[in-house]
């Protein structure tokens, strides 16, 4: 099984559209995008072989049940369910359709996403549409690098991300997770470099990781660092993007985060947002308001072909 371009970099230019179904809808338009999409992509790789061209389709759990009722169900396919802590919530919003679109030149992004709204037609609503680039050297908006501990080879991001013998049935698929968090600017600011250091666990200028004893325990990279019962780092593969609105006060990051079993990113969720003890909450959510939340399951390449027919 060939899994979509789930473990590729975060990219130069992204585009993340959510798509709601229009129901009742017309399911050909749909199945003519899952048929139409890839193969858009496929061209424009041929004409544009350095440009990185990529789009990988999910489905959220209400969509899979209205487009596959026959078809057997992915077992961590839910709803995602909203975590409310005592001072940070994670919102569960729709989405019944997501495209994460990524190249090097925005032409080529807005070349996908047009040919997939085309084939679509009516048949779907946008429910959000984010438009992300690489801001500097890899950063975040708030400044940091980001990325930094995702898998370090092809072998260990398919073991994070892609589905193996969990679960045979959709062996080549992946759990992806978005959020769409914007960010308190004038605050983040605010603070002295060495706090915001804190904040993250890493180090602003050369991104080195903050030793044991200077990482508080509410660092962002220590309450998502989260360990097997055989003491080893659970990874999941992130690829998230900058996105702003300069002039209307908007900075943000789009986080997306593929994983072969949901449980793992959903679990970072909990220590972000409840704290694990409760009450140590990531300091970066003082910051940074999570604005959407949706789960989705991305089949492998045969699978999309087969849903397509
Ligand atoms: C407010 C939005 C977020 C921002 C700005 C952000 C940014 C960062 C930055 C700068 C780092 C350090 C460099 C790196 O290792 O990549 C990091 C690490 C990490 N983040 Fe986030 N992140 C955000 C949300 C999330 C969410 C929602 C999750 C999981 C559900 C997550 C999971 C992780 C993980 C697993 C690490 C690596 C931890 C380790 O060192 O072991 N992040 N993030």
């Amino acid at each position: 099984m060939s899994h979509q371009d789930v473990i590729n970099k975060p990219g130069t230019y992204a585009l993340f559209l959510v798509y709601g179904l229009n129901r009742p809808d017309d399911i050909d338009s749909v199945k003519a995008a899952l048929d139409g999409v890839p193969a858009t992509v496929k061209s424009l790789r041929g004409r544009f072989p350095k440009e990185q061209v990529s789009c990988v389709i999910g489905f959220g759990s209400e969509a899979w049940d209205h487009l596959f009722p026959k078809r057997k169900k992915p077992a961590e396919l839910a709803p995602f369910a909203e975590i409310k802590g005592g001072r940070h919530v994670a919102p569960s919003t729709p989405g019944d359709i997501l495209l994460h679109v990524r190249a090097t030149r925005m032409d080529l992004c807005y070349e996908v996403a047009a040919a997939a709204a085309d084939f679509l037609g009516d048949s779907v609503f946008s429910l959000d549409e984010t438009h992300g680039f690489r801001y500097l050297d890899s950063r975040a908006i708030i400044g940091f690098v980001d990325g930094t501990e995702n898998p370090e080879n092809e072998e260990e991001a398919e073991a994070a991300a892609v589905i193996g013998d969990l679960e045979p049935d959709f062996r080549g698929g992946s759990y992806v997770f978005v959020q769409k968090y914007v960010h308190d600017m004038k605050a983040w600011n605010g603070l002295s470099t060495e706090d915001q250091e804190k904040a993250v666990g890493r180090r602003k200028y050369d991104d080195r990781e903050l030793a044991e004893g200077a990482k508080p325990e509410n660092a962002h990279n220590a309450v998502t660092n989260i360990k097997g019962d055989d003491g080893s780092e659970i990874k999941i593969v992130r690829a998230n993007m900058a996105f702003a609105n300069p002039s209307q006060n908007e900075h943000g990051t789009y986080f997306i985060g593929y994983a072969s079993t949901f449980a793992a990113t959903r679990k970072m969720l909990e220590n972000m947002f409840v704290g694990d003890p409760p009450g140590n909450t990531d300091r970066l959510l003082d910051f940074s308001e999570a604005r959407t939340g949706t789960l989705f399951f991305v089949p492998s390449k045969e699978l999309l072909e087969e849903l397509a027919e």
